[in-house]
């Protein structure tokens, strides 16, 4: 996730582009750019690090013209460093992106071959030299855009402009968000609409497939083959402050709603599913060492080490291969029986939480081979592990985690097919079913969200409880645990998950008829018996809340149900998640705490 901006207009534009940055900072914050038309040529100032840093470098060294295009990075494809940062620049054009070109590493290998010479790590340069060698073919910008993007596969919203004609920025969109805001002679573009409201209300969303060209006195919008498109603008009446959490009260119910998203981001270009299989270069786990590795070790805290359990659940029903779940904090304090040949995978959003890096240095120190699964690229866990598998729901506000959680569970059942693949545990007819299904997630967890309203009700029913229960089996006793997390962190409400068949040692004890059970019914190789204890759950007059993929299922049993799409029982924790999320969510809010900032948390915790 990153953020893009373009502008034409009469004023100086670098302050313009930088306060624009400045409000899309949400979405990256990693490096940014800028590159603006003096007149006469493109000229571009880049830094890593936080916009602020491109502030300085700005003052020192400014930039003069009334035309271009910034951007502020979330990497994704190589480190967070200057020569990463956009925009790239090839011959006279300059380019800035958000999303992932899937097929970038055929098409930089086809391009080099041609003897272009790439001076940065990211997927987004080829965009440069794509409509560099389309313009030097005689194509106009838009043209030479518009073949570019016949070549590209993947998510893009893309700015272009060229060092010889400052009158125009050319934008194309597909998957990823952009915003054409129309002003009195001037035009502004963006991946969101807090980077447009001090220019304009009146704003145009691009829709997937389509590119735009503008100009000082407006838009001309295509769709890819030539249709025009005439969208007339609409006015937006947000504040700054709701547009920035695009229209949601909070951080938190934004990224549970960005989730479908980040799981495709996720998803993309690692998902082979002509060859059932997955594309695994940046695993560090060459296909031998994955056939000969003798166990994996998970280490996390908090909702990561919920990831954590869920990818030892796979890594062992899937690929055949002895796992385990450590609590990071715990790890390094058992002398821990731990190095060649295992594999140590370590689970962190931040990739920074203190526990889980020393942890992961402690496995390292004794042999083992370690994997990073994080969301923040350069972190310090990616920068100690032998490969690093990111993540990429784009930056998290919420102090609870929500998008990073089921990316995590996309990433560690990636790596879990991966495995089985290489060790045989998988035929590929099995893993391209299952890799099908996969894709198709996003969809479902995009239906739980639409029963978002009903979800509500339940947790307006339920805000005044002082505890609740939270049971799952299986893969489902590891969403338990998360959903209890959730519950506890943001509302303060006690909160406890169990695995089913736990409930009657001892946490049936205090079930009566004030205690919300939330009990996770999935049609899955689990539920006959998780049934058996909601049977128990209910002879107590417990108020069971089910979440199920059929309704009977929880007929005569349940006050409230939840319905949610089936899928496989491999990926159920991916859309049941959903709606325990919304649940947390909805009680914190009627309880009218501080959702994105829970008393006495932190979203990064750098202290053991
Ligand atoms: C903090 C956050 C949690 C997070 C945990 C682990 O406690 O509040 O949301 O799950 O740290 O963080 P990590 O960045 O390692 O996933």
């Amino acid at each position: 996730m990153c953020g893009i901006i373009g502008y034409v207009g009469h004023e100086e534009c670098a302050p313009i582009i930088l306060e624009g940055l400045r409000r899309l900072e949400y979405r990256g914050y990693d490096s940014a750019g800028i590159a603006v038309h003096d007149g006469q040529a493109l000229r571009v100032r880049r830094a890593a690090g936080k916009l602020s840093v491109l502030g300085d470098l700005l003052a020192r060294e400014p930039l003069r013209g009334t035309v271009g295009i910034g951007h502020t990075r979330w990497a994704t494809h190589g480190k967070p460093v200057e020569h990463n940062a956009h925009p790239h620049v090839s011959g006279g054009i300059a380019v800035v992106h958000n999303g992932i070109i899937e097929n970038h590493v055929e098409l930089k290998r086809r391009l080099q071959a041609e003897g272009r010479v790439f001076s940065s790590d990211t997927d987004t340069e080829i965009v440069a030299h794509l409509v560099d060698l389309a313009t030097q073919r005689g194509l106009s910008l838009f043209e030479a855009v518009r073949a570019t993007l016949a070549e590209l596969r993947g998510a893009y919203a893309i700015a272009v402009l060229a060092g010889n004609d400052a009158s125009k920025i050319v934008l194309a969109k597909n998957a990823s968000p952009l915003v054409v805001g129309k002003g009195d002679g001037v035009m502004i573009a963006a991946s969101d609409v807090p980077a447009l409201l001090q220019h304009t209300r009146d704003v145009i969303f691009l829709e997937d497939g389509e590119l735009a060209e503008i100009t000082r006195d407006g838009a001309r919008i295509e769709r890819l083959d030539g249709t025009p498109v005439n969208r007339p603008p609409q006015r937006v009446h947000w504040s700054m402050m709701q547009a920035e959490r695009g229209g949601y009260k909070h951080f938190m119910l934004k990224e549970i709603h960005e989730q479908p998203r980040a799981l495709e981001d996720t998803l993309r270009g690692r998902v082979l599913l002509e060859e059932s299989d997955l594309e695994a270069s940046e695993l560090g786990v060459t296909p031998e060492a994955a056939r000969t590795l003798k166990r994996v070790v998970f280490l996390a805290c908090g909702t990561s080490y919920h990831a954590a359990l869920h990818g030892r659940y796979l890594v062992e029903s899937v690929a055949r291969v002895p796992a385990v779940a450590e609590l990071a904090s715990e790890f390094r304090y058992r002398d821990p029986v731990v190095g060649e040949g295992d594999l140590v995978v370590a689970v962190s959003q931040s990739g920074e939480t203190a526990d889980t890096l020393a942890a992961a240095k402690e496995a390292k120190e004794r042999g083992a081979q370690i994997l990073a699964v994080v969301n923040v690229q350069g972190s310090a866990i990616a920068r100690m592990a032998h490969g690093a598998l990111y993540t990429h729901a784009g930056p998290e506000i919420g102090v609870a985690s929500t998008k990073c959680f089921t990316a995590q569970l996309a990433a560690l059942t990636m790596l879990a097919l991966y495995l089985g693949r290489r060790r045989g545990a998988l035929t590929a007819e099995r893993a391209g079913a299952l890799l099908t299904e996969l894709v198709a997630v996003p969809h479902k967890m995009r239906d739980a969200l639409a029963d978002a309203k009903h979800v509500e009700d339940i947790a307006r029913a339920i805000m005044h409880a002082r505890d609740a229960l939270f049971l799952g089996r299986g893969l489902s006793s590891a969403v338990a645990l998360e959903g209890a997390l959730k519950l506890k962190e943001i509302s303060y409400v006690h909160a406890e998950g169990y695995a089913g068949g736990e409930m009657k040692h001892g946490p049936l004890a205090l079930v009566d008829r004030n205690m919300p059970v939330v009990c996770l019914l999935p049609d899955d190789s689990t539920l006959e018996k998780m049934l058996s204890n909601v049977q128990e759950v209910r002879a107590r007059d417990g108020n069971v809340i089910a979440v199920v993929n059929t309704e009977e299922v929880a007929q005569n049993l349940a006050t409230h149900t939840i319905k949610v799409p089936r899928t496989a029982e491999e990926f159920t924790p991916l859309v049941t998640i959903v709606p325990l999320q919304l649940l947390s969510y909805y009680v914190a809010d009627h309880r009218g705490t501080d959702v994105d900032q829970p008393r006495n948390l932190a979203k990064t915790v750098t202290v053991e």
